[in-house]
C-alpha cells in the first residue's frame, strides 16, 4: 500500500498532524486499538495556553524551565509556549468546546508548578473532549484512511533494502512501516513518503500506570529499532494522586488542578504534610510532591494518603470535577464529605525519540510527535498540562515542514513483504503474559519514584534475562500484538535503566540516593 503520509497513532498528536497533511496529500492513519483508545482521551486537566493578562509568555517560560530542573532546552520552551495560543484556536475550529466564564472569557484551571491560571479545560474531561472533535474531522475528511486496529510492528528503512545501518549511517531514511491487521493476522508493507511516529508513551512498564493499555512504548522501540537516538528516557513522570483503588487498570487519575483549586494533601491521620517539603505545598511541582508522598508511605508502612476537598463548596466541586465526582461516587467515596486516598502512579514519559524544531528525527522522512518524542521542552520534569500544547504545536510545525519537502520526497521501491520463514502461531500466552508482569514488578520495585545504583544494576542484570527469552520466543513466533508490545516493552525499559544509570545526578524525576540532588526546585 502506498501514501503521501503514513501516521501511526489516533491521539492528540496523529490526529491533528493528519487533519494538517490532508490538505496536501493522502494520509493513512494507523491505530491499534479503536481510534478513541489513547492517554488524550483520558487528560482530565487541560491544555496551558497563555491567554489573559496577568499571565504572560515570561511567566509560562519562567515556570516551565524551573520545573524542568534546568534541563530544558529554552529553545523549545519557548517555542511551545508562544505558539500554544495558535494550537488552542485550532482546537477551538476544529469543534472543542473549553469551558468558558460567564463573561465569555476562557475559564482557566491552575495546576503545580504553575504561577498563574492558564489551563484550558472542559471540566475535567478535556482530552475526551479533544479526541470527539479531532475524531469527527477526521472522519468526515476524505484524505485521511483510518485503519483501527492496525498495529505497527517496524518501521522501513535502508535496513529492508539489505543495507547495514547504524545510528551514524548518514542519509538514513524512512520509507514507511510493517503494520500487522489484528483482525486477520496479514502483515501489511505501507510506504509513505513521510512516517509520522505518534505512539504515544509507555506508562504500562510499570505496575501502576494512569495510562490505558495501549501505552506500552512502541513508538519509542521502532525507532530505537530503526537507529533513531533516544534521550532523557530516565524521566519518567509519577502523578502523585491516583486514585488509590487496587486492582483496577489503568489507575483512575484525580486531577492536579484539584488542588489547584484548593484540595490539600493529608496523611491518613488527617495530618497536613506538604509543608515539610515545599513552600507551595500540595501544588510544588509534581516530582515533588509523588516523592514526598512515596517518602511518607515507606516510612509508615502504608498504601496511600488523603486528598481533601470537602472544605470546599460542594456544588462547585461538582461542577468542576463532575468525572470525578461521579467515579468516586461509584466506588462509594463522596468527594464532597469524604476524603480521597490517592497514591502516585506512572503517569508521563518526559524523555522519547530526540527530535529538532520541526518534529524530525536523526532519520529522514520520520517525524516523531507527542509523547514518543523528545522535544527538549520538558527537561527533567513537566510542567503539568505542557504535553497537549507541545503534542498541537510540534504536529503543525512537523506538518508544514513536511508539505515544503512534499516534492523532494519519492515511494521506494525495492521493499520485500514480510519474512514469515522459520516461524510458528504464537505458543501459549503464559510465556508472554508472565513476562510482562516481571518486567512491571523490576520497573516498579527498581526504578521508581527514588532509584540508587544497587537497583538499577539488578534491574539490568534481570532484564537481560527477560529480554534474551523473548527475542528466543520471537525469532520463532509469527508476530502477534502481545509479545510485539511486550519487545517493546522490554525496549523502553531497557532505554530508561541504561539512561538512569547514565545520568549521575539526582535531578528532576531521576532522583537515586546515591547522588545528592543538585537543587530542590
Ligand atoms: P496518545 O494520545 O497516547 O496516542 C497514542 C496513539 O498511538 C494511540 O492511539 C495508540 O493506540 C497508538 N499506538 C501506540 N502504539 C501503536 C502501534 N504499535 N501501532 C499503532 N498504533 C499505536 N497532558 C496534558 O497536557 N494535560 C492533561 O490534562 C493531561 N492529563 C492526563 C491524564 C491522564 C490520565 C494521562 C494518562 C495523561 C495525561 N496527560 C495530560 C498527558 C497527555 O495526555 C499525553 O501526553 C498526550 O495526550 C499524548 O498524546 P499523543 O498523541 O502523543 O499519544
Ligand atoms: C492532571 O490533570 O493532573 C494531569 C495533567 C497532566 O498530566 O498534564
Amino acid at each position: 500500500m502506498n501514501t503521501d503520509f503514513l501516521v501511526i497513532g489516533s491521539g492528540a498528536a496523529g490526529l491533528s498532524f493528519a487533519l494538517k497533511a490532508s490538505k496536501a496529500g493522502h494520509v493513512t492513519l494507523v491505530t491499534k486499538g479503536e481510534l478513541n483508545e489513547c492517554n488524550t482521551n483520558y487528560a482530565q486537566g487541560g491544555i496551558c495556553s497563555v491567554t489573559y493578562y496577568p499571565d504572560t509568555f515570561e511567566k509560562h517560560i519562567e515556570d516551565t524551565l524551573i520545573c524542568g530542573a534546568g534541563k530544558c532546552d529554552r529553545a523549545a520552551v519557548e517555542r511551545v509556549v508562544k505558539l500554544a495560543p495558535q494550537a488552542a484556536k485550532d482546537l477551538v475550529e476544529w469543534g472543542v468546546n473549553f469551558d468558558k466564564t460567564e463573561d465569555g472569557r476562557f475559564d482557566l484551571h491552575r495546576e503545580g508548578g504553575h504561577s498563574e491560571h492558564r489551563i484550558l479545560h472542559h471540566n475535567d474531561l478535556t482530552g475526551a473532549e479533544i479526541e470527539r472533535a479531532l475524531i469527527v474531522e477526521v472522519k468526515k475528511n476524505e484524505n485521511i484512511t483510518v485503519l483501527d486496529h492496525h498495529f505497527a510492528i517496524d518501521l522501513l528503512t535502508q535496513h529492508h533494502l539489505g543495507e547495514i545501518v547504524t545510528r551514524h549511517t548518514r542519509g538514513l531514511a524512512c520509507f514507511g512501516a510493517y503494520i500487522l491487521n489484528t483482525a486477520t493476522n496479514q502483515i501489511i508493507t505501507v510506504i509513505s513518503k513521510f512516517t509520522v511516529v505518534a505512539a504515544g508513551g509507555c506508562g504500562n512498564i510499570y505496575q501502576t500506570t494512569t495510562n490505558p493499555v495501549v501505552a506500552t512504548g512502541d513508538g519509542i522501540a521502532m525507532c530505537h529499532r530503526a537507529k533513531a537516538i533516544t534521550k532523557n528516557m530516565q524521566f519518567i513522570q509519577f502523578h502523585p494522586t491516583a486514585l488509590y483503588h487496587p486492582g483496577e487498570k489503568p489507575s483512575f487519575l484525580i486531577t492536579e488542578a484539584m488542588r489547584g483549586y484548593g484540595a490539600v494533601l493529608k496523611l491518613q491521620n488527617g495530618e497536613e504534610f506538604m509543608q515539610k517539603y515545599h513552600p507551595m505545598k500540595s501544588l510544588a511541582p509534581r516530582d515533588v510532591v509523588a516523592r514526598s508522598i512515596d517518602h511518607e508511605l515507606k516510612i509508615r508502612g502504608e498504601e496511600f494518603v488523603y486528598l481533601d476537598v470537602r472544605h470546599m463548596p460542594a456544588e462547585e466541586t461538582k461542577h468542576h470535577f463532575p468525572n470525578i465526582y461521579e467515579k468516586c461516587k461509584s466506588i462509594g467515596i463522596d468527594i464532597t464529605k469524604d476524603y480521597i486516598p490517592v497514591c502516585p502512579a506512572a503517569h508521563y514519559c518526559c524523555g522519547g525519540v530526540t527530535v529538532n524544531e520541526n518534529g524530525e528525527s536523526s532519520i529522514r522522512r520520520l517525524y516523531v510527535l507527542g509523547e514518543s518524542s523528545c522535544t527538549g521542552l520538558h527537561g527533567a520534569n513537566r510542567l503539568a498540562s505542557n504535553s497537549l500544547s507541545e503534542a498541537f504545536v510540534y504536529s503543525d510545525l512537523a506538518a508544514k515542514h513536511a508539505i515544503e519537502h512534499m516534492d523532494r520526497a519519492h515511494l521506494q521501491e525495492g521493499i520485500e513483504e514480510w519474512n514469515f520463514d522459520g516461524t510458528a502461531a504464537p505458543e501459549e500466552m503464559v510465556l508472554i503474559m508472565q513476562e510482562r508482569k516481571e518486567l512491571q514488578s523490576i520497573m516498579s520495585n527498581y526504578v521508581g519514584i527514588v532509584r540508587s545504583n544497587l537497583r538499577l544494576d539488578r534491574a539490568f542484570k534481570r532484564l537481560a534475562v527477560i529480554w534474551q527469552e523473548t527475542e528466543e520466543l520471537y525469532n520463532r513466533t509469527r508476530p502477534c500484538q502481545e509479545l510485539c508490545e511486550l519487545r517493546n516493552m522490554i525496549t523502553v525499559a531497557y532505554l530508561t535503566i541504561r539512561q538512569a544509570r547514565e545520568c549521575k545526578e539526582s535531578v528532576g524525576l531521576h532522583y537515586t540516593i546515591d547522588y545528592p540532588p543538585v537543587k530542590q526546585n
